[in-house]
């Protein structure tokens, strides 16, 4: 008895669903493209295994840079949007192989500029590694519609600022000034992470970076940042606890519609079943069926657009997880599985950034509980586990069980029908499931 109270105490404690409400539950907010990726961007430092908030504070810089550098406001968009997808293409690609300690540029987080030599196979991996994570960043950059400039930003983003490097620039052609700032921006906040402390990255900053003009930074922009980061302005912006809300009250990118925001989020969703081994706009399809179930469970055609958002972004998480743990044919470890069960939490965390998402990024945090309580994360029991985590639940399970795996063929619609409804009463509530296959049944063929 007081082991169960001292659970409920702590489930209390870290899976408050009040702490996720906001008013506009029952409504699609107006985003725009700026205030999503700012959130979204804390899944591509998951994915390069970076301390959280690496791609949010390079635009930090990069807006900042832009700015005083007199850029035109379009330019400095794309210089926001460069910054904040600049490695995006990690999410597509697998992580890199990590330099010998001891080796690297300054910040030991950016091999492009080193001359590979002693163990010349090792450098050719890394190298390989963020040449892809260029090149599948750009095309990310070209499907989300932030235009060529944005694109090229990311592909030459470990660039040197004369045009030589990784990317497929002309030899001899300068770097355009865009991606040049995206560029900078990344390696300034590499070489600031690295210091020891807020402190002592303050008072050394300006001079670290006039070191590494004419070698891995355009000498014009260095001495512009080096005068910046002499500023207590600029550092107290840095470390602002609160930089996402910072950058989203920047403004940039208009308002989405619905369907635009349905279309920009799908990117994102092809990337992640890409990148755990599943066909192309399956996350799509999931996301379709849900919103159409919980329109039969009587919800608002507003509530049923939040559970697609949802389910669009149920597993952007699983970028924070081995991919190799995702698509394993095999059983997995304890250890394996734990890190597994964490994508629901990654997830949670990150669309609980995006203004008017908070219910939606509670549903997310919930898609793998049970109403028997033997779910994860939290456990959670009976009506505890939101009605639209498990319609999302249930939608993903039904199309996983009719698609191939790696271990075992598709099932066919009346067998996977037929194992959802043994899951009645302890995966999922048995009203729901009758609903469910309402939508199920009458899918065409
Ligand atoms: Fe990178
Ligand atoms: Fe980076
Ligand atoms: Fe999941």
């Amino acid at each position: 008895m007081a082991a169960n109270a001292q659970i409920q105490t702590v489930k209390a404690e870290f899976l408050d669903p009040s702490l996720y409400d906001d008013t506009g539950l029952a409504a699609l907010p107006r985003l725009s493209r700026g205030t999503v990726l700012t959130a979204l961007s804390r899944a591509f430092d998951l994915a390069e295994g970076r301390r959280p908030g690496h791609s949010q504070r390079v635009a930090y810089i990069g807006t900042f840079l832009a700015t005083e550098l007199g850029m035109e406001l379009p330019q400095v968009e794309e210089v926001f949007y460069g910054c904040l997808l600049h490695d995006v293409g990690m999410a597509a690609s697998a992580p890199p192989a990590q330099p010998p300690a001891g080796r690297g540029s300054r910040t030991g987080k950016d091999p492009a500029s080193v001359v590979p030599a002693a163990d010349s196979g090792h450098w050719a991996a890394v190298i390989e590694t963020l040449k892809a994570h260029c090149e599948h960043g750009s095309r990310i950059g070209r499907k989300l519609g932030l235009g060529e400039t944005v694109a090229r930003a990311i592909a030459s983003h470990h660039d040197c600022w004369d045009g030589s490097g990784l990317s497929d620039s002309p030899a001899g052609e300068k770097t355009p000034m865009v991606a040049r700032v995206v560029a900078l921006a990344d390696r300034v906040e590499s070489l600031i992470d690295a210091e020891a402390s807020p402190l002592a990255v303050r008072r050394r900053g300006p001079q670290l970076i006039r070191e590494m003009a004419g070698s891995e930074l355009d000498p014009a922009l260095a001495e512009k940042m080096a005068t910046i980061a002499e500023r207590d302005t600029f550092w107290l912006g840095l470390y602002d606890n609160d930089l996402a809300a910072t950058l989203m009250g920047l403004g940039h990118g208009p308002l989405m519609s619905r369907e635009d925001l349905f279309d920009f989020l799908g990117v994102f969703a092809d990337v992640v079943d890409g990148r755990n081994g599943r066909e192309s706009g399956r996350s799509r399809r999931v996301a379709d069926m849900a919103r159409r179930v919980a329109l039969t469970c009587d919800m608002t055609e507003r509530r049923a657009d939040l559970v697609k958002v949802a389910a669009l972004l149920q597993d952007i998480g699983t970028l924070g997880v081995p991919a190799q743990f995702l698509s394993k044919p095999d059983i997995l470890t304890i250890d394996e599985m734990s890190v597994v069960q964490l994508h629901p939490v990654y997830a949670r965390d990150i669309v609980s950034e995006i203004p008017g998402l908070g219910a939606a990024a509670w549903w997310v945090g919930c898609h793998h509980e049970r109403i028997d309580g033997k779910g994860y994360p939290g456990m959670l029991e009976g009506d505890e586990v939101p009605t639209e985590a498990q319609i999302i639940g249930m939608c993903e399970a039904f199309d996983a069980l009719t698609s191939d795996r790696p271990y075992r063929r598709a099932m066919s619609r009346e067998d996977a029908t037929e194992v959802m409804r043994g899951l009645a009463g302890t995966r999922f509530d048995p009203y729901l499931l009758a609903r469910f296959e309402s939508v199920a049944g009458a899918l065409p063929a």
